[in-house]
């Protein structure tokens, strides 16, 4: 980067996450409970990319996220990548990886299914990773990329 600024400050301590697509930026706070907690966060998008063309990025100070927690995020940002930060040092790099499972998150593509018409979570086994499928535990039904919309 020119002249070598950061255009979001270094952390002493904590969790980058890196490659986000900046359209997706809001949706993974809310995924991983960003908006929910204490921590002091920073975070920026439309920053450029090489990859992505447009990335976004955020730094959580004093948070170590749990894989299962952390691969939430896989659905809409699989690119996603996690830099761990001790004494402002980068001590371990992670990528997210697709579950087996997905509770939530996501809402069944089927309208007639329980999960559309009671207070039922939604639950999927993910039967194709690309393109991506989830098949709903419920009704069966198949929903999409492209049809997927994040609750
Ligand atoms: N970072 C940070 N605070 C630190 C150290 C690093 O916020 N104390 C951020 C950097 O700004 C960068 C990410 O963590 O966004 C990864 O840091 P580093 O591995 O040093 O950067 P790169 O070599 O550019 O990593 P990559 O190419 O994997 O993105
Ligand atoms: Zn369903």
């Amino acid at each position: 980067m020119a002249k070598n600024l950061l255009k979001v400050s270094a952390i002493k301590d904590g969790t980058v996450i890196d490659h986000i697509p900046s359209d997706k930026l809001f949706q993974v706070i809310s995924i991983l409970g960003l908006d929910r907690i204490k921590n002091q966060i920073t975070f920026g998008a439309n920053l450029e990319s090489s990859k992505l063309g447009s990335k976004a990025i955020i730094k959580v100070s004093n948070k170590f996220f749990e894989d299962d927690e952390i691969n939430k995020i896989s659905l809409i940002a699989p690119n996603a990548k996690l830099n761990i930060i001790k004494d402002y040092e980068v001590i371990d790099k992670k990528v997210v990886e697709i579950p087996k499972t997905v509770y939530g998150i996501v809402k069944c593509f089927n309208p007639k299914c329980i999960t559309n018409n009671e207070n039922i979570p939604t639950k999927f086994v993910v039967a194709s990773q690309e393109p991506l499928e989830l098949k709903c535990h419920y009704c069966e039904k198949i929903t999409g990329r492209d049809e997927m919309v994040i609750l």
